[in-house]
């Protein structure tokens, strides 16, 4: 569901400091929505594209104004969780993803900001390696003296799913390499070749079983096999790219490691070449565009790589990616279709969303039949602001309508012809009651969105927030999916999160038995009710995350959590915090990283009679443990630090983000605020005040032992 964000016409650059706070917090909700839906719903509502689009303007807005990032930024989330079924592995060295870039300028850009960040002049030398960008999944083996000990799927970048078994099938994967270091975990990226994509849907259709629906859902479907021996009959490869831990170093370059893993006995991919200016990098990505279609397998654009390792060392990570690395991405497929009919979906907050129903068509190599329409303005043909889009054309059952797509998540609409138009169509009519429990259906100002005004009593939105409740993010119940969760609501059996922790005392015996019906058994039965009380212990986190209220994403329940420690704590807050001039309520809009919107959305749950009761029914089925106490041993975690004067070792941004990754917060001036001072040479008045207020001062060469790098 995209709606639109409040200022997104007005260039970041000309933001206001309040709008783009404004633009930040909306941008921190339908991000983290959108990763929520990424893995608790099938298809989610946000394209790869809009998604792309939307962290882009926030990455955009955030380094524009660094004084606001949140502490629930989007930039510090990535991937979906790990799936039942397999162990887990943590990863030694976390699996990152990529930054993208678009446009030829924005490459320019990233090359532009690594001379900068490393401090080299416009004539020093900086090679950069350009290579296809795989559209599989990533993989990391671990090697130890030469045998391969573990193979792992990158899950949320710290923790993946262990597929080893399955790995060693694959036959580009050697079960043991020669003169390589003790430890080497080679990653890169399993994905299916069109051609066996192609046969295997075809034996699969043979067979009855089920279709994929393109090359990467078939390699990822088929790594992910509980059973190897049907991972072995998949036809699965695997190109090499990167590395994660390593007892000693391949290369000092990045093509040198690359040719390592060659010799090693990887496949590598053969169109990877280094370069040393940003416009001989463009020329080579449009060159791989131009081969893109007769590659034989799918790629979604080219990452770049800076080849020095030293500087990749020195650049280092963001949150979630590298500095030294970028991918530029390809644009979009797109195809014209006819638009069916426009069905309504109510979601967990009850939101209205039109989708789509399409004649089936091709975009991409991908058969597409739904494809969402947003909200009623785009529908109409215009922003959320009143200001026209696709020149005010609106979109009209019957039309011959453009659909766009990125990635195998819901395509989306893009355009109408309004030539291929039928006489007799008709303006659609947006709901103004909500088709699943005919309660009125409202909008509020500001809102891109229509709302059912039902609350509990909509099933769609019971029901949606009963499958929140129960994802992998929230309380992730072992056997109670979706899919259970629908069919329990819609028998009766499970009307409200309380009734999931009563499943057991009155469906467990008795004449209505579990295990009597369909689909369930004697074991299965037991299973779930023992998954069940095995989550009655629940982390404060989870539970405030599960309650499924608008705003309250994942990064925000964690804030909430951590700020308030215990179930008693919160909920007298939330309580308390109606009445606006209480410190409970400052205290709520003091925590860096809840703001207005978050907490009325919060007290407005707590203050309706009816949801405030079900949610005391749920927690008296709980033992809500308390929130523990971050971690805080970096010496200079949660300290304010000033840098000022010339530094020679690092440079500023090197420095700044050295603090800020150990959980410093790196402030442009000094006040009583200031924790520390590093100052170089020449450093003046900010040295000056300082020492006035008494601020501990220290020089490059302490900062850096200070943080273990001396
Ligand atoms: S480098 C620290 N190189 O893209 C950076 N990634 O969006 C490690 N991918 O998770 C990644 N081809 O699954 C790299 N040539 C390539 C790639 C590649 C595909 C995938 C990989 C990664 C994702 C990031």
């Amino acid at each position: 569901m995209v709606k639109q964000s409040p200022h997104h016409h007005i260039a970041v650059d000309a933001l206001s400091q309040a709008q783009a706070q404004q633009e930040l917090a909306y941008l921190a909700d339908v991000l983290a929505q959108a990763n929520a839906d990424y893995h608790t719903k099938d298809a989610p509502d946000l394209s790869d594209a809009d998604y792309d689009t939307l962290k882009r303007r926030n990455a955009d807005i955030e380094a524009a104004f660094p004084n606001l990032m949140r502490a629930d930024s989007p930039t510090h989330q990535v991937g979906a969780p790990v799936a039942d079924g397999f162990g887990k592995v943590r990863h030694e060295v976390r699996m990152l993803s990529l930054s993208n870039a678009f446009e030829d300028r924005d490459v320019e850009d990233f090359v532009k900001g690594i001379r900068k960040y490393l401090g080299l002049g416009d004539d020093a030398p900086l090679a950069l390696t350009a290579e296809p960008k795989i559209d599989g999944l990533s993989l990391s083996l671990r090697y130890e003296n030469g045998v391969l000990v573990q193979a792992a799927t990158r899950g949320d970048g710290e923790t993946g799913e262990n597929v080893t078994v399955n790995a060693r099938t694959i036959s580009d994967i050697p079960a043991t390499i020669e003169g390589a270091p003790d430890i080497l975990e080679v990653r890169g990226e399993v994905y299916m070749s069109h051609a066996d994509f192609e046969a295997l849907n075809q034996r699969q259709t043979a067979a009855g079983g089920k279709t994929f629906a393109n090359p990467r859902n078939a390699a990822a479907g088929s790594l992910r096999q509980l059973d190897a021996e049907i991972t072995r009959a998949r036809p699965l490869r695997f190109f090499a790219y990167a590395w994660g831990a390593i007892s000693a170093p391949l290369s000092d370059t990045q093509s040198g490691a690359i040719d390592r893993l060659a010799q090693l006995g990887f496949q590598t991919n053969p169109l990877t070449l280094r370069f040393e200016t940003a416009q001989e990098m463009i020329a080579h990505y449009h060159s791989i565009e131009t081969q893109r279609a007769d590659l034989g397998y799918d790629i979604d654009g080219v990452v770049y790589k800076v080849d020095n390792l030293d500087y990749q060392r020195r650049l280092g990570f963001r949150s979630t990616t590298p500095r030294w690395a970028i991918a530029h991405k390809f644009p979009a497929e797109l195809a014209w279709t006819h638009l069916e009919a426009i069905d309504i979906q109510v979601g967990r907050t009850g939101a209205l969303s039109p989708v789509a129903r399409l004649t089936p068509v091709t975009v991409g190599g991908v058969v597409v039949s739904n494809a969402t329409l947003h909200n009623e303005d785009y529908i109409a043909g215009r922003d959320s602001k009143g200001a026209p889009i696709r020149e005010g054309r609106d979109i009209r059952v019957g039309d011959f309508v453009q659909v766009y797509r990125a990635g195998d998540v819901i395509p989306k609409i893009k355009d109408v012809d309004l030539s291929k138009r039928p006489k007799d169509s008709e303006t659609f009519r947006f709901p103004t009651t909500c088709p699943e429990c005919a309660s009125s259906a409202v909008r509020e100002e500001g809102d891109a969105v229509r709302r059912c005004t039902g609350g509990m009593i909509c099933p769609a939105q019971a029901v949606e927030k009963l499958k929140h409740l129960v994802s992998r993010a929230a309380f992730d119940i072992d056997g109670l999916g979706a899919k259970q969760v629908e069919q329990f609501y819609q028998d009766g059996w499970i009307k409200e999160p309380a009734d999931i922790y009563q499943l057991q005392d009155r469906y467990g015996r008795g004449l209505q038995q579990l295990k009597n019906r369909e689909g369930w058994g004697e074991k299965s039965a037991s299973a779930l009710f023992q998954a069940i009380e095995d989550k009655r212990e629940m982390a404060l986190r989870r539970l405030i995350f599960g309650l499924g209220i608008r705003h309250v994403g994942e990064a925000a329940a964690g804030l909430l959590a951590q700020t308030y420690g215990s179930w008693a704590q919160f909920e007298a807050a939330a309580t308390a915090a109606q009445d606006e001039t209480s410190d409970a309520y400052t205290d709520l809009l003091n925590i860096d990283g809840i703001g207005a919107v978050m907490a009325s959305s919060l007290i407005a749950a707590f203050a309706n009679p009816q949801e405030r009761a079900s949610i005391d029914r749920l927690v008296a089925q709980l033992t809500v443990l308390d929130a523990e106490k971050r971690a805080t041993d970096s010496p200079v975690a949660g300290k304010t630090v000033v840098f000022t004067g010339t530094l020679e070792k690092l440079t500023r941004a090197e420095a700044k983000a050295q603090a800020e990754t150990l959980g410093a917060k790196v402030s442009g001036s000094v006040s009583a605020k200031t924790d520390l001072l590093v100052a170089g040479p020449g450093a003046g008045s900010k040295a000056k005040k300082a020492a006035d207020l008494g601020i501990e001062t220290i020089d490059e060469d302490g900062w850096l032992s200070l943080i273990g790098q001396g």
